[in-house]
């Protein structure tokens, strides 16, 4: 069962996420649980879900809040930079090293050293990465003195790491070393409750911000969010906010969406998907929702679809003979052959 930390002093910090779902509401419980262990944490989830923001929220319920919080980002930084931007370097230590340099996780002493995207980490920098972990100290390269320091490692990741060890990408040791706590964050689509929320603080955060007093996101918008899909997650709503605070274009945003969310429209959705022609009926009706086709064209494709679904079962029951079934359908042999050619020319 999860802890309940309701009047906790720590809960400041924990403002800055903000969703009450759940998933959201288990990620901070977690959070008050491990920010003074040292415990080294894995935060997983698609990009845009917040790993950063945990990560952050991680840093400040800890006591190393007065110490620095150092973010190193793996997959920005090609292999061979990566090893000095982590634990820098001595003068001479290769050409162009001119002067010593203190790396992150020096910089990070007292405090927390955030690798982002470690699953990026190139293999041959992640034997040294263990290493280091495992005795808490390490040398600058080119440099012989041992340099030990004190320092909480958050990692993030949308690699399924779990899948790169299997894969031989990720060294399953130092998956263990990394991951002693792993906080996975749901994609948006997942915990849509916490979507008004959201869209009530980036709106606060950005009329403040641009100087539009009372801007707010208008309700039939916000359930419009609600049943989008959210591909970029909670930073492609803050986005969306953040353009309508800034140009008001309601109009133009609900029809982006609209266009987008194709596959997740209402319509769609309450019709039994595993049946292809309820499938293939509902998608028409969506597209007329959606405002995509005319309600003239939708209506001949849909008056289409039933048409056919009714030839496709008089042609079972003559077991494919046409000419029985155009007698039977009460329509002429050629009459037949026509709608047959129409419905694949319209591709139903
Ligand atoms: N729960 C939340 N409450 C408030 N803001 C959030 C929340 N989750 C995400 N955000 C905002 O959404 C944006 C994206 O979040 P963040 O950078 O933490 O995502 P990420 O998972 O690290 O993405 P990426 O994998 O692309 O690096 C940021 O501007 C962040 O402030
Ligand atoms: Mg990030």
């Amino acid at each position: 069962m999860a802890y309940r930390f309701s009047n906790h002093t720590k809960e400041g910090p924990l403002k800055n996420i903000v969703g009450q779902s759940p998933a959201i509401q288990r990620i901070k419980d977690l959070i008050l649980q491990v920010a003074d262990t040292d415990l080294s944490v894995v935060i997983y989830g698609e990009s845009g879900v917040g790993k950063e923001v945990v990560a952050r929220a991680l840093y400040a319920c800890s006591h190393r809040s007065r110490g620095p919080f150092v973010k190193v980002n793996c997959a920005a930084i090609p292999g061979d930079l990566l090893e000095s931007e982590l634990f820098g370097y001595e003068r001479g230590a290769f050409t162009g090293a001119e002067r010593s340099k203190p790396g992150k996780f020096e910089i990070a002493n007292g405090g927390v050293i955030f690798l982002d995207e470690i699953g990026d980490m190139p293999l041959s920098l992640q034997s040294k990465m263990l290493q280091v972990l495992q005795d808490q100290e390490f040398c600058r390269l080119g440099g012989q003195r041992e340099i030990k320091v004190d320092v909480w490692v958050i990692s993030a990741t949308n690699h399924d790491l779990e899948k790169d060890v299997e894969e031989g990408k990720f060294r399953q040791d130092l998956y263990y070393r990394l991951g002693v706590i792993k906080i996975y964050i749901p994609p948006l689509r997942e915990r849509k409750e916490d979507i008004p929320l959201l869209c009530d603080y980036f709106a606060r955060l950005y009329s403040q911000k641009y100087g539009l007093n009372g801007f707010e996101v208008p309700r039939y918008l916000i359930e419009l969010f609600m049943k989008y899909h959210w591909p970029g997650n909670v930073r492609e709503l803050e986005n969306y906010i953040k353009r309508l605070a800034v140009l008001g274009d309601f109009e133009e945003v609900e029809r982006e969406i609209l266009r987008f969310s194709k596959a997740l429209s209402p319509v769609e959705k309450t019709l039994p998907v595993e049946d292809e022609f309820l499938r293939k009926i509902a998608f028409e009706l969506a597209r007329a929702e959606q405002g995509s086709f005319t309600f003239k064209e939708i209506k001949k494709r849909v008056l289409a679809l039933v048409e056919k679904k009714l030839i496709d079962i008089v042609l079972k029951q003559t077991d494919g003979n046409k000419r029985q079934a155009a007698h039977i359908l009460g329509i002429s042999y050629k009459a037949l052959l026509y709608k047959i050619r129409e419905f694949e020319e319209m591709d139903l």
